[in-house]
């Protein structure tokens, strides 16, 4: 079946689909969206909540459908899955996702599915590796949201700490979507500048501590916002219509989705966030960025412990 590249479709309409579906539908960036959910009521109430902001929006095609309606869509999302309960970490969820990851990938390999895989459900790096694996498709073919939120995350906060648009805060998470994950700052810029330069142009010259309370603030906000509302849905859902839009409008944009490493640093066969120029084709190459000795060992120290997780787990 031919590719329809205004076709989208979300696996799993729990708190982060319906929340992901509700900004893809504003985002204006499909034309059809089919909803699928184990539980069909779930995936029949969201399509035709959504469906009623469409009058205010602009026209497209929302229902509730089956994986029949998969093969022609130019991304499905897969959102299925337990999510995090208040104290438990995101890879504390492996053995309960990585099971339904797979039943999901089944069922889409049965169908002619020639686009492209965005898995977000949790553990990330994890559930992309089992993607990736079960699939047989191409690596750029299957991507993970990564780090692309706990990035938009750290430019809110150094956008805040700063003054400044965050969107001139060009500064990464990388690594694990989750604990062991680390900030770039060799190679944060703002305006161009080295953000330390920036920091001190703005007053702030107490830089290690800075440091450290803004790392931990992006790395833990996921805890609060989960012991405070029980999800995390919104930040998310906007960073899901960001990575559709770079593969939709072909844009070559560079963000920190997760992806199969083949040789980046010395990290071969496992699945992490580190910048990438995405595309029509999903993921076109990844770019490198230079890291400090400190953040190497972190990220290779990142890279061992999702190595171990997939040596017992895969
Ligand atoms: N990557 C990120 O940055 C990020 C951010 C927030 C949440 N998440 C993850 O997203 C996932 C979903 O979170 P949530 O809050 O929406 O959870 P939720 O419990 O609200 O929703 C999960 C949905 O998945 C459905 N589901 C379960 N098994 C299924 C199957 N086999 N096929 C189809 N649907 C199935 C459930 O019926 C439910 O509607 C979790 O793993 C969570 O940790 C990821």
């Amino acid at each position: 079946m031919a590719l329809n590249s205004r076709k989208v479709a979300m696996v799993g309409c729990g708190f982060v689909g319906s929340a992901s579906a509700f900004a893809l539908m504003q985002s204006k960036l499909f034309s059809e969206m089919v909803l699928i959910d184990a539980d069909q009521n779930r995936a029949e109430g969201e399509a035709l909540d959504i469906s009623h902001g469409m009058a205010f929006a602009s026209p497209m095609k929302i229902y509730a459908g089956t994986y029949d309606d998969v093969s022609d869509a130019a991304i499905i999302v897969i959102t299925a899955g337990a999510n995090q309960k208040p104290e438990e970490t995101r890879l504390d969820l492996i053995q309960k996702n990585a099971k339904i990851m797979r039943s999901i990938i089944g069922e889409i390999k049965k169908r002619d599915f020639e686009g492209i895989l965005l898995i977000v459900s949790n553990p990330v790096d994890i559930l992309t590796y089992i993607a990736l694996k079960e699939s047989g498709y191409p690596a750029n073919r299957v991507i993970g949201s990564g780090t692309v939120l706990d990035t938009g995350r750290f430019r809110y906060e150094l956008g805040e700490h700063l003054g400044v648009d965050s969107r001139s805060v060009h500064a990464y998470i990388i690594g694990e979507h989750g604990d062991s994950e680390l900030a770039a700052w060799s190679d944060a810029r703002v305006g161009g500048l080295k953000i330390s330069d920036f920091c001190e142009l703005r007053g702030h010259f107490n830089h290690e501590d800075s440091m450290t309370r803004i790392f931990d603030h992006v790395k833990n906000s996921a805890y609060e916002i989960i012991s405070k509302k029980h999800a995390t849905y919104y930040g998310i859902a906007m960073a899901v219509v960001r990575i559709c839009s770079a593969i939709v409008r072909d844009e070559k944009s560079i963000m920190p989705v997760s992806s199969l490493m083949t040789g980046e640093y010395g990290l071969y066969d496992v699945v992490l966030s580190i910048p990438a120029v995405v595309d029509a084709n999903g993921i076109e190459t990844v770019v490198p960025i230079e890291l400090s000795e400190t953040e190497l060992l972190a990220l290779k120290k990142s890279a061992d412990i999702l190595k171990d997780i997939l040596k017992d787990n895969v």
